[in-house]
C-alpha cells in the first residue's frame, strides 16, 4: 500500500537533544550504503546510493554523540520521483522520536524543492506515517510502482 502526504501543512521537525540530522558529505557515502545494507536490506542500500547520487542529494542521516555512528536514515526521490523513503532507525534507538525527526526533515526538504505532496511507497509501518505526517492510504496502490520488481533467483551467482 502506498500513502499520500500533503506537504504544505506539515508540523515543524522536532529538535531532539544530542541528535544531529544532516545530509552526508562525500567521504561518508560508502559507509552509509554499507550501514543500510547491514542493518536493513540490499534494496534499501540501492535506494540510499540513488539518493546520494541526486543533486542536491536527497538523504538525511541521524547521529547521536561520539563516535558519530549513524542511528537512522531517511531518503527521498530514491525509489521514484516524489517518493519518500526508505526510512530506518536502529532497533535499539526506536520509539524515541528519531524516526519522526528524520521523516519530517525529508518531507520539509521535498517541500523546499517544490513538491506539494509526497508518496510513501509500499508502507510497512502505516501508523507511523499517519501519526507523524498525516499520511492517508492511496486506494488500489498495490503493487503500484513495484509491479515486476527484479528479484535474483535462488541459483543466481
Ligand atoms: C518505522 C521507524 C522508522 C520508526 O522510527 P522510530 O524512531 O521508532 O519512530 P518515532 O519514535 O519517531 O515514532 C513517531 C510516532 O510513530 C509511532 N510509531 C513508531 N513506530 C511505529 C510503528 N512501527 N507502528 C505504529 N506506530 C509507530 C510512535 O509511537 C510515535 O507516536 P507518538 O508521536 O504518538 O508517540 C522504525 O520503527 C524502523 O526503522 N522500522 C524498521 C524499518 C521500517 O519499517 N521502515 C518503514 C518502512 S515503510
Amino acid at each position: 500500500m502506498d500513502m499520500l502526504i500533503a506537504l504544505p501543512t506539515l508540523p515543524a521537525a522536532p529538535a531532539l537533544p544530542d541528535l544531529q540530522i544532516r545530509k552526508p558529505i562525500g567521504p561518508e557515502h560508502d559507509l552509509i550504503a554499507s550501514w543500510v545494507a547491514h542493518h536493513f536490506s540490499l534494496a534499501w542500500a540501492s535506494e540510499a546510493r540513488f539518493a546520494l547520487a541526486n543533486r542536491p542529494l536527497t538523504l538525511f542521516v541521524a547521529t547521536r554523540g561520539l563516535p558519530c555512528e549513524p542511528v537512522g536514515f531517511c531518503a527521498h526521490d530514491a525509489t521514484a520521483r516524489g517518493f519518500v523513503g526508505p526510512i530506518g532507525v536502529l532497533d535499539s534507538a526506536r520509539r524515541g522520536g528519531i524516526g519522526a525527526a528524520l521523516l519530517l526533515a525529508c518531507l520539509h526538504d521535498m517541500r523546499a524543492m517544490g513538491y506539494g505532496y509526497a508518496v510513501a511507497g509500499a508502507v510497512g509501518a502505516p501508523d507511523f506515517f499517519r501519526r507523524v505526517a498525516g499520511a492517508i492510504e492511496i486506494p488500489n496502490s498495490t503493487p503500484g510502482i513495484y509491479a515486476g520488481l527484479l528479484r535474483a533467483s535462488p541459483t543466481a551467482p
